[in-house]
């Protein structure tokens, strides 16, 4: 299509695929308006207090809610999956220490692909295989960059633990009380599934060129690295760190937003135009982790910020990255380790697009309004 199109109107450009519906799901519902946030029909509000992780991973590869016999079995699954092949163990231990996480993340995944016997199985079983090795492994990478960073050795997984309890086990080495495994287990629960969000749809337009699950997750995680996607749950603490303190909230955010090009991370979604309903349980989660760890600080300064941001001419409301940010500072988790905790949870999701993009395929790919030049006329490069 050329620009003539444009102009003369017989063409309109959805900048961003803004309400753009490419495709139907079974998956995930969002209302943003309500706001309202359903996994395969159940309220991620019940989700997030009732379920463990496994359970949402059941939900979202098999489309239901597990019976006790059924999750018995997919935590097996889970469990039987773990272990950190040794070259891909050796790639994160080598990585250096300057690089970002995320990075080895994708790095460390796209090697899964070369460790496993059958990476282009596309029979039903071998997509469910994939996805389970995938949702199983994501913790133990995270965790061996995590220590290795701090020159420690990984830890062996331990097999009574479920996923979130493991996951904080292999970062310290050691069993999390039963509050921060809890969060944990909600934070994942939350995080776990979004629609057509970008590093989803980014697996989703990979799988659709009938690509395996490796590449497509692959392709995902370098989208998730964004700060206006997961990126921003560690732009959220960096910019609590930079205030410092509760009283000095109001002058430094009046001073950034006299600059109409700044953007407050944690703020702001594509689809919620009120308070996105994760923020609501992270919320909670957040000032009862302060109290927890006796440090309230980080709460007290973000309901200060949401406050601020809510009276505004312009509303904006939090997103999933506000308060997961203050939630896992308190738990003692690094900055920088924030958006592979959002890429340990979003696996399954992504999984879950993967198998049903490819039970009704088709290849995605749209088209663009030409705006350069036209028929150039070809210029030998000893006459240029
Ligand atoms: N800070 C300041 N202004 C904002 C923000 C923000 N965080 N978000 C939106 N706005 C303003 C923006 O300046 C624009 O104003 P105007 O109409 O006057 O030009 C208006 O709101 C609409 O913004 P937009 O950029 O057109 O909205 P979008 O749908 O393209 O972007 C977003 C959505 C999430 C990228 C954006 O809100 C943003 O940059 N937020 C900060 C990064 C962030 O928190 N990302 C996490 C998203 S949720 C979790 C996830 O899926 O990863």
């Amino acid at each position: 299509m050329t620009a003539e199109n444009l102009t003369s109107g017989r063409i309109q450009i959805a900048m961003g695929l803004q309400d753009v519906v490419v495709d139907e799901s079974k998956i995930c519902f969002i209302d943003g308006k309500l706001p309202k946030l359903l996994y395969y029909g159940y309220n991620i509000l019940e989700l997030a207090e009732n379920c463990s992780y496994e359970e949402i991973v059941h939900l979202l590869l098999k489309g239901k809610l597990p019976t006790k016999a059924e999750l018995a079995a997919i935590s097996k699954e889970l469990i039987e999956a773990r272990g950190l092949p040794a070259d891909v163990l050796d790639t994160i231990r080598k990585a250096p220490k300057s690089s970002i996480p995320m990075d080895v993340l994708r790095t460390a995944v796209s090697q899964l692909a070369l460790t496993d016997p059958k990476p282009n199985d596309d029979t039903p079983e071998g997509r469910y295989r994939k996805a389970i090795r995938l949702t199983a492994l994501f913790p133990e990478i995270v965790a061996a960059d995590y220590r290795a960073r701090r020159g420690l050795d990984a830890v062996k997984n331990n097999p009574r633990l479920g996923h979130a309890a493991n996951f904080m086990w292999l970062l310290h080495g050691k069993e999390a009380g039963p509050f921060v495994v809890k969060t944990m287990d909600v934070a994942l629960v939350l995080h776990a599934e979004h629609s057509f969000n970008a590093s989803t749809f980014t697996a989703r337009v990979i799988a659709a060129t009938l690509s395996d699950m490796y590449s497509a997750v692959t392709g995902a995680i370098g989208a998730l690295k964004g700060p206006l996607h997961g990126g921003a749950n560690e732009g959220v603490i960096k910019t609590l760190l930079e205030i410092g303190d509760a009283s000095k909230v109001e002058p430094w955010i009046l001073e950034k937003t006299k600059d109409k090009g700044f953007r407050l991370m944690g703020f702001g979604h594509r689809v919620y135009k009120a308070l996105d309903p994760r923020a609501v349980v992270l919320k909670k989660y957040s000032e009862k982790s302060g109290k927890e760890a006796g440090i309230t600080k980080w709460f007290e300064m973000s309901v200060k910020i949401e406050e601020m941001m809510k009276t505004r001419e312009k509303p904006l409301y939090p997103n999933v990255d506000f308060y997961s940010a203050s939630t896992y500072y308190t738990m003692g988790l690094p900055p920088e380790i924030f958006t592979p905790i959002f890429a340990v949870s979003r696996v399954a999701g992504w999984c879950a697009h993967v198998i049903e993009q490819q039970s009704h395929n088709r290849l995605i790919r749209p088209d663009c309004a030409y705006t350069g030049a036209m028929d150039v006329p070809f210029v030998p490069i000893d006459k240029r």
